[in-house]
Parts: structure tokens; sequence; C-alpha cells
């Protein structure tokens, strides 16, 4: 790193005025206007990063190459050109030129202290809510009726939850679509199955291993040729509108999603009854579609079923690939339902932005639903239809999440492991806790250390599910940041000092302060990234970020025993501290605790 240009600037009291919070966006407007000013054009894209490391300043401009490049001009000499036009006064405290043409910004610790001293008595820790609020759709959760819910859905649940808070927060409309598998063939034997159980069992329905009820009704469709006969008959019924079989299918979604409540409820998940937009939802739309479709030249009549052929999508002859939107014996399938549903969130919800937290290995499936809603012109070009996909949760061998006898992970009993571990795991450190409160942490602790885990792992690639390194005290855990922020209340505490009571100035006096200042600022940047690629990881690292550095200050700067102005100065630091991380950890769906 050369620097030939360096400029100090000087702060003053003056910028406590006109004070914006969103340091990212308030630099990328100065930048964006010293570059036009220095010749590059008015749509130019000025880059302003965080600095990966402090002696490149707080932030980093990288704009200016690509202009360079543009104008024919060597980039060092335009970034001169720019530290010329780029005045920020009351901003930085200095500016220089690094490498090829980055320009690194150092903030003031002037400007950094009025920052802190606006965020720390606001209740959302200085974040803004958004200007323009958009109409998101979140698909998340999803499981199936008569199923137990399972580890994909674990990670759906969560991540896609993290991403509805997150959204609420900002202050968009969030419509949580529960997208159920309610639908399909197999309700026939389901409705068969059930009805023999509620004549043996007098109407006492034994459906709370749903696992157990849908192998059983497999195995006497399979086997008992009267009973498959009779549950054949009721898809067509059901399909119909029968009222009888209406009112089976209806126990049965009802059944299963008063179990999943409790599981979502355990999980701290915001999803209620309320959210349910499951498959048949859109059955009555299905025969327009396909109409449409075929009037629209998309669809074709293929071996008797009706297909959209996609040149976008080749099968192994390297031939168009054809997607069936309506069997042989007219019936429908996933595909064609979402189709129907992403129109139906367009038009009837009026969605402005579709996030979809699905495993990755539907990512063709989806893939090829858009493209013909695309086609058809359901949903506009203009309104995002995304998939934010995941991978699998792997065991700790590596090989699919199972239980040790190979089965699937019912999550009942996957929570009811979280919550005896974490009992063991806070008992142990608080041997004197009374048992209301153990309870309470044992499960703050116990379910966050799982949501943690998922959230903190960047959704695209597998995870491995291991209790030992999500339990840790150590690492970026969720029993690291509740300890962290409990610790940062604890020094409140000690002190007998309401944080709400102090009103002193902030005076930003070393490097550690300006650090941790400088991070504590960017909630609101960090809450961007999340929203805009649904990436909750980047939230989990950032309070990683911040717990780091406020245990490093907490260390050198000493809070309670310094002199005034310093300790009230200092209080305010820690004050927005834990305002920030929980903040951040509310939008996680990561319960806090005052102590533990
Ligand atoms: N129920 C499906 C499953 O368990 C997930 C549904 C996802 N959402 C959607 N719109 N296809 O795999």
């Amino acid at each position: 790193l050369i620097s030939v240009c360096t400029r100090f600037l000087s702060g003053n009291r003056a910028a406590k005025k006109g004070i914006q919070v969103n340091i990212q966006a308030l630099l990328s407007d100065k930048v964006s206007q010293a570059l036009i000013a220095a010749g590059a054009s008015t749509d130019c894209e000025p880059q302003v990063r965080q600095s990966a490391k402090v002696q490149f300043g707080d932030y980093q401009a990288n704009g200016v190459m690509a202009q360079a490049k543009k104008l024919g001009m060597p980039p060092r000499q335009l970034a001169e050109k720019v530290l010329e036009n780029l005045d920020l006064t009351g901003i930085a405290s200095k500016v220089e030129i690094a490498g090829p043409g980055f320009i690194n910004i150092f903030l003031d610790p002037v400007f950094l202290a009025a920052q802190v001293e606006q965020a720390v008595v606001s209740e959302r820790a200085g974040v803004s809510t958004i200007a323009t609020p958009e109409t998101i759709v979140i698909d998340y959760s999803a499981p199936n009726v008569a199923k137990e819910m399972h580890v994909g859905h674990l990670r759906s649940t969560i991540i896609g939850d993290a991403a509805a808070r997150t959204l609420s927060f900002l202050g968009h409309k969030v419509i949580r679509a529960n997208h159920v598998g309610d639908w399909g063939t197999q309700f026939g034997m389901l409705i068969a199955f059930l009805e023999k159980q509620q004549q043996e069992n007098a109407g006492e329905m034994a459906l709370a291993d749903l696992e157990g009820f849908y192998r059983e009704a497999k195995k006497h469709y399979d086997e008992d040729e009267a009973f498959a006969e009779r549950a054949r008959g009721y898809v067509v019924k059901l399909q119909g509108g029968d009222e009888y079989c209406r009112e089976m299918w209806r126990k049965l979604v009802d059944i299963t999603m008063t179990q999943n409540q409790i599981t979502y409820d355990r999980l701290n998940v915001t999803l209620t009854r309320d959210d349910v937009m499951g498959e048949s939802l859109y059955n009555a739309m299905l025969p327009g579609i396909v109409a449409d479709l075929k009037a629209k030249g998309l669809a074709v009549e293929s071996e008797g079923a009706t297909v959209v052929f996609l040149d976008e999508f080749k099968n192994k002859e390297g031939e168009p690939m054809g997607v069936i939107i309506q069997k042989k014996d007219g019936g429908y399938l996933y595909t064609t339902t979402d189709i129907a549903c992403a129109k139906y969130r367009y038009e009837t919800l009026h969605a402005d932005r579709v996030l979809y937290y699905i495993d990755s290995r539907q990512h063709q499936h989806l893939m090829q639903a858009w493209t013909i809603v695309r086609k058809a012109g359901y949903v506009p070009e203009s309104v995002p239809l995304e998939h934010h996909m995941f991978g699998m949760m792997l065991g700790k061998d590596g090989k699919p999440f199972k239980t040790r006898a190979g089965g699937t992970v019912k999550l009942a009993d996957l929570l009811d492991e979280a919550l005896e571990r974490a009992r063991k795991l806070v008992s142990e450190k608080n041997p004197d806790m009374p048992a209301d409160e153990l309870n309470a942490l044992a499960n703050a602790v116990g379910i966050g250390a799982v949501k943690y885990a998922d959230l903190s792992k960047n959704r695209t690639t597998d995870y491995v599910f291991d209790w030992d390194n999500m339990l840790a005290f150590e690492g970026n855990t969720a029993p690291y940041m509740q300890y962290a922020y409990t610790r940062v209340l604890s020094v409140f505490r000690k002190a007998g000092i309401d944080e709400q009571s102090i009103t002193a100035p902030v005076v930003i006096g070393n490097e550690r302060e300006s650090v941790l200042a400088a991070r504590l600022l960017q909630l609101e940047e960090t809450l961007a990234v999340v929203v805009r690629d649904g990436t909750p990881h980047v939230m989990c690292a950032y309070l990683y970020d911040v717990a780091g550095l406020f245990s490093a200050f907490y260390e050198h700067c000493p809070i309670l025993s310094a002199e005034q102005p310093v300790r009230d100065s200092r209080l305010q630091l820690a004050r927005l501290t834990a305002k920030v991380l929980k903040i951040g950890l509310d939008t996680l769906g990561i319960e806090t605790v005052e102590r533990m």
C-alpha cells in the first residue's frame, strides 16, 4: 500500500447536525459526486465498501478503476482528481489513495461520536425504516400433511423466518406463505385410513405419530385391495368437492398443522395458522392455466398429456425438455401448482418480490415453473421471483442427517435433545439459578443453538449438524452470542446504572473505541445485505465481529473505573453494543436473556 495523497480533514462539532446513520450510503453519494466532477459519467458506480483491514481505513471506494478505463485515463490520476473534488469535511479525518487507485477513507472520530450519540437514543439503534416499502411474499417452511416435519423443513423454516423478521423490521410488508403440501392423490389413501382408525378407535384419532400414520396407510393401500379401491374412490370424490371427503381432508390438515404449530412456537418462529397457503389453494386456478397456456401456444398435447416444451432446458438427447402440466388422467402436477401460485402472488397478493426458501434439489423445478410463468406473462420481469436455496443438513459423518437407526430425525425429538443438552450445560454454569429461570435459559440456549448453527452458515452449501460445535461457548455460536450480550448488560448491572439514564456526550478517544463505534454503526448496512441476498449468515458474522470488538474494547478500555467524562462515554458505547446485539439477534429469531 503506497499512499501518494494524504489529506487530513478537520472534523468539528457542527458535523453533529444533518446526521445520517447509513455511512456507506453517505459516502457513496459523496464519492459519486466527486467522480462525476472529475469527469466520470453520471451513472458511475462509486463501489464504496467496508474496508477489509484497519490499515485501509473504515471504508474503501473501488469505483475509480472502472471509470478510469472508460475515460482512458491512468486510474491513479483519476483518483487524484476525485480527491480534489471530494469534500468529506466533518466525516473523514483522512482520505488516501492506495494501490492501483483505491480510495481509503478514515472516519473522523468526532463524526463517529455524533453518530453514536444519535444511534444510542434511538430504539432501532439508528436504523431507519425503508423509504419505499414493498410487498414481499416469503415462501418458507412448507411441510407436508400427514408427514413429520424433517430436517429439510427445519432449514427452510429457520432461514425463511429470519428473512421475514429482517424485512419486516426494515418496514416492508411481509406476507408469510406456508406452501403446505396438502393436496395430491395420496389423500384418498389417507382419508380411507383415517376413516378406518376412527371406526376402530371410536373417534379417537391416533395421529400423534404422523410418520407412522402415513406408513400404515401406505401398507394398507399396498396390501388390501378393497382398501385401495376405496382410497381411489375417495381421491375422485375429494377432487369433485364431496363434503364428507373434504371434511376428512380438513381434519388431516388440521391435525398436522396443530402439531406443526407447536414446533413453530417452540422454535420461536413467527408462522401462524393464518399463514397456511397450501397447494390446494390453487386448485381452482389449474384448469384455466392449462387452457390459457394452450391458447397461447405454449402448451401442446403429447401422448395424451399436456406438455410445455422449453428450449431453455434440454433433455438427455439434447432436445427441448417437456414439462408436463396435466397428466393423461387429467391430474395436475407440482409444477402446475407452482405456476398458479406465482401468478396468484403477483395478481392477488400484489407482491413486488417473492422469495422461495426451498432446498437446492428443487431448483430445476422452480426454474421450469418460472420460465413458463414469464413466457405466459403471468408475472412481469420487474417482479423478481428468487430461489433462495439451501443445501442439505448432514450428520458428522458427512452423510444426510439421520437417527442412529438410519431413520428421519423428527423435529420434536431434535428439539427435545437440544433442550436437554442445553439444560445440562447451563445448570453446570449456574448451579444456584432458580428452576424457572434455568428452564427459560436452557430453552433460549438450546433452541438458539440449533437455529444459530443453521443461520450462521452460508445457506447455499450443505452443513454439518454437530451438537458440540453449536453448544460451544467459544466461536460463532448462539451460546457465545447470548453470553456476550449478557456480559454487556452486566456492566450496567454491576454499577447499578439504568442505561436509559445516561445522557453524556460520546468522545472517541482511541483506536479501539473508533473501530467499535464504526462497526456498531454498520447495522443498517448489514441488514441491507441480508435482505438483498437473503443471507442471514452475514448478520451472524457481523454480530460475532461486534461481540469480539466489544470484548477487546472492554479488556483494554476500563469502563467503570475510568474518569468522567470517559466513563460515561464508554458506557454509551456499551449501551449501543447491547442494542445492536439485541436487534441483530431479534432479526435472526434468536432469543436473548438478561443473564446467564
Ligand atoms: N412441500 C414441499 C416439500 O416438502 C416444499 C414446497 C416449497 N414451496 C413451493 N412453492 N414449491 O418439498
